[in-house]
């Protein structure tokens, strides 16, 4: 687990934005389990943050000062604007966030990378069909929460996995799914034979690990696997314990496939219209769990390993 003694905090003169550049303050910063894994060296799918850098996240902001003819100071924007109270950018990969539309913590949420995530996984990877029965882990978080939601939508019938009673209690009751696993207080195997008694079309792994394996068990013929996250093994020191039961996608003719959402950025539009309408529909959710001050940082990451969050976790820096 990360310490508080990896993070420094630290104060610096505002910069002057140069030509081609804005001047943001941050509001909402997104908390993410990736974060983890870019502060291991080694090769991955971004470089990870130097030792000294300000911690990459992405975040929503106020444009203060503006010498980019794309933006005018006032507007609101979500980009990777990093653990810090302001943030000087050259506007690439900056988006509006508009909050006539939605209030500006869905931007980092439903309507942000987390939903682009379950958005595409769910319909792109795990090409999701009529009548499927669909496992999503990790279900009361960010990205499994609105798996499960937009798996209902679709006319699938959905299980959620989450540790605690509350969480179970939560997806079932609030958003609408047919039933959880509690993999805290049960056996995930013989949940999932109760609770898909025609076994499992399509698994949406937010966890790997032991519940991994134990999906494996239970597959459906073609089942599909999207690899999203495996955060049950980022702060595993012996290194990721891979699943013992993969042997299942070879009897059951099933596909495991990774996916990093980046790969769909131009396709967000999409994803957005169709998630938004869903929202002004009253049939999807956005949950977020806001933690306040950026220096509650260090501390506020853990609650992701520790499942201590319900929905996606942002620290809100500073009022509008
Ligand atoms: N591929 C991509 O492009 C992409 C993009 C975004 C996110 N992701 C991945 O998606 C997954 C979910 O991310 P998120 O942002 O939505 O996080 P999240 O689900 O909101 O938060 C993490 C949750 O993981 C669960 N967890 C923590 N340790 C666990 C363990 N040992 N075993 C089982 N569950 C554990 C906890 O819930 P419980 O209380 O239920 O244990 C915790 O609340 C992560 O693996 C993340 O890396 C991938």
């Amino acid at each position: 687990m990360p310490t508080r003694s990896d993070f420094d905090y630290v104060e610096e003169t505002l910069p002057e934005p140069a030509d081609g550049e804005i001047l943001v303050k941050v509001l909402y910063i997104s908390l993410d389990p990736a974060m983890r894994g870019w502060m291991n060296e080694g090769r991955s799918y971004v470089p990870p943050i130097g030792i000294g850098e300000v911690f990459r996240a992405g975040a929503v902001g106020k444009v203060l000062e503006s010498k980019n003819p794309k933006f005018a100071a006032g507007d609101f924007v979500s980009g990777l604007f990093g653990v810090q109270e302001y943030a000087l950018s050259d506007g690439r990969g900056v988006t509006p966030a508009n909050p006539a539309l939605a209030p500006l913590p869905v931007y980092l949420s439903v309507l942000g990378m987390p939903g682009m995530t379950a958005y595409f996984g769910l319909l792109d990877v795990a090409e999701l069909k009529d009548g499927d029965t669909v496992v999503v882990s990790g279900a009361a978080g960010a990205v499994g929460s609105v798996v499960g939601q937009i798996a209902k939508i679709k006319g699938c019938r959905v299980v959620g996995i989450a540790g605690g009673q509350e969480k179970c209690d939560f997806i079932v009751k609030e958003l609408g799914f047919d039933a959880a696993i509690d993999y805290k207080s049960e056996n995930v195997r013989a949940g999932l034979k109760e609770k898909c008694p025609d076994r499992v079309n399509v698994y949406f792994d937010n966890v790997g690990g032991e519940i991994l394996d134990a999906v494996l068990t239970r597959l459906a013929r073609g089942a599909r696997i999207a690899l999203c996250g495996a955060v049950s093994q980022y702060n595993n020191q012996d290194g990721m314990k891979g699943p013992s039961n993969y042997m299942a996608l070879l009897v059951d003719r099933a596909r495991m496939q990774g996916f990093l959402v980046f790969d769909y950025a131009d396709r967000y539009m999409e994803a957005a219209m169709e998630m938004g309408g869903w929202m002004a529909e009253g049939r999807l959710k956005s949950t977020e769990d806001i933690v306040e001050g950026l220096e509650t940082f260090p501390d506020t990451l853990l609650k992701l390993f520790r499942g201590e969050n319900l929905g996606k976790l942002m620290i809100k820096v500073a009022g509008e």
